[in-house]
């Protein structure tokens, strides 16, 4: 009777205490984290894919929280129209700014021209936020896709966010590689608008970079290469804030701070089922085992994809996805990216019971797709269901 009071007794002190005190300090904590991590406010942000779908919904928020938007895609009757609604919202359609270029992203030399263009327009100063959203999915069962669907498949949804990143971040960081002297007229180039606010590059991946979906062959291992990408990157922009923060130091004057450049953030949005014409045009060619896996994902209209997406950069979140199941599949994956909520505790925690959760999910899905070969064979296509 004693021992198993003793025992109750350690439980309590070891395991539920800790948890407890997470839990009552969280809201304590949240109010010394209530700053807006994301300021648009007379910014510059670029969205490629901004014609249409989840880009076109950020632009119309950005544009009514105050932002310039530039739109990059390659129908020019797409992207005409859409300038058109992204600046009908904006906040002060007087001072605010928009336009648009047509490329294919899957060029990377567009990439850097389009980032050349748009610091051009911007009155000499490079974009503050720059957007990769640019994507699109042909789901089909990976032996029944040809090769050059799969590489075209990873051209537009890794190397073309893989391009612009490059562009952008040589662009945003060059005055460190190559100071500019006092005499050279380079420094009001690559200057900021703003100096004292961060850059941010995002990138938009997908939730299928999380959990393997039998379908998604030819595009999920895109998205998990993406974001494989941004984490590396986070690693590595390190060095560059470290010597920014050094310059900073060592240059008190006016004058030569301004050569040194904002740090950079950046980030990676990992959307579940959005109602696009892309989901349109995916539903088409996804095979009914697809369909059947993703029944339980909710459909999220644009809008409501780029008001959750936003307000994740908001709170300074790194790594987000956009609903529930989408954030129960980035907690089960996190590996070494960092944890969202005040010190990571509320991932950590939903992390522990996504894992006791994942112990039946994951089963069901893999019975799922077996039952579905054993039922119908081999042959069933997309609309057989
Ligand atoms: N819809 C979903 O269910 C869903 C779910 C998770 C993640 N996502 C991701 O979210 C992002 C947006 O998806 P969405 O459904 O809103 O897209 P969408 O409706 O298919 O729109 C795609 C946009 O990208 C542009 N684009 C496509 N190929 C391009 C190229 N080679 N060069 C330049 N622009 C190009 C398109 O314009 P042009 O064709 O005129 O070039 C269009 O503006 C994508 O990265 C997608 O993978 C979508
Ligand atoms: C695509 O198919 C799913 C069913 O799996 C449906 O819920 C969704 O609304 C469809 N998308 C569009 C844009 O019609």
């Amino acid at each position: 009777m004693s021992f198993a009071f003793e025992s109750a007794d350690n439980f309590w002190l070891y395991v539920c205490a800790p948890v407890l005190v997470a839990f009552i300090s969280l809201p304590i904590m949240r109010l010394f984290s209530s700053k807006n991590h994301f300021p648009v406010n007379g910014r510059t942000v670029v969205i490629t894919g901004g014609s249409q779908g989840m880009g076109r919904a950020l632009g119309k928020l950005l544009a009514q929280k105050g932002a310039n938007v530039f739109i990059v895609a390659r129908d020019v009757g797409k992207l005409e129209a859409a300038v058109e609604y992204i600046s009908a919202a904006a906040q002060d359609p007087q001072s605010q700014r928009f336009h648009y270029i047509s490329a294919d992203l899957t060029h990377s030399s567009e990439n850097i021209r389009i980032i050349d263009e748009i610091t051009t327009w911007n009155n000499g100063s490079p974009p503050d936020v720059v957007w990769a959203n640019a994507g699109m999915s042909t789901p089909q069962l990976f032996i029944e896709t040809p090769i050059e669907t799969l590489r075209s498949q990873m051209e537009i949804n890794y190397w073309a966010a893989t391009y612009l990143a490059h562009a952008t971040l040589k662009k945003w960081l060059q005055p460190l590689i190559s100071p500019p002297s006092s005499s050279d007229t380079k420094a009001t180039i690559t200057s900021s608008s703003s100096p004292s606010l961060p850059r941010h590059f995002i990138f938009t991946g997908s939730s299928v970079c999380y959990v393997g979906v039998a379908g998604y062959a030819p595009y999920a291992p895109a998205k998990a290469a993406m974001r494989s990408l941004c984490d590396t990157l986070r690693s590595e922009l390190n060095l560059y804030t470290g010597a920014i923060a050094s310059a900073r130091k060592s240059s008190p004057s006016s004058s030569s701070a301004s050569s040194i450049p904002p740090e950079i953030k950046i980030h990676t949005i990992t959307p579940g089922t959005i109602s696009t014409p892309g989901n349109l045009y995916e539903n088409k060619s996804k095979h009914p085992i697809t369909h059947i896996l993703e029944e339980g994902d909710p459909v999220q209209s644009e809008d409501e994809v780029a008001r959750v997406a936003i307000k994740a950069l908001e709170k300074g979140h790194y790594l987000a996805s956009t609903q529930f199941l989408g954030e129960a599949m980035r907690v089960s994956a996190l590996g070494g990216s960092p944890r969202n909520g005040v010190v990571g505790v509320r991932d950590v925690l939903f992390g522990w019971v996504c894992a006791v959760a994942w112990l039946v999910v994951g089963p069901d899905m893999e019975r799922k797709v077996w039952r579905w070969g054993f039922e119908h064979g081999v042959e069933g296509k997309a609309g057989t269901a």
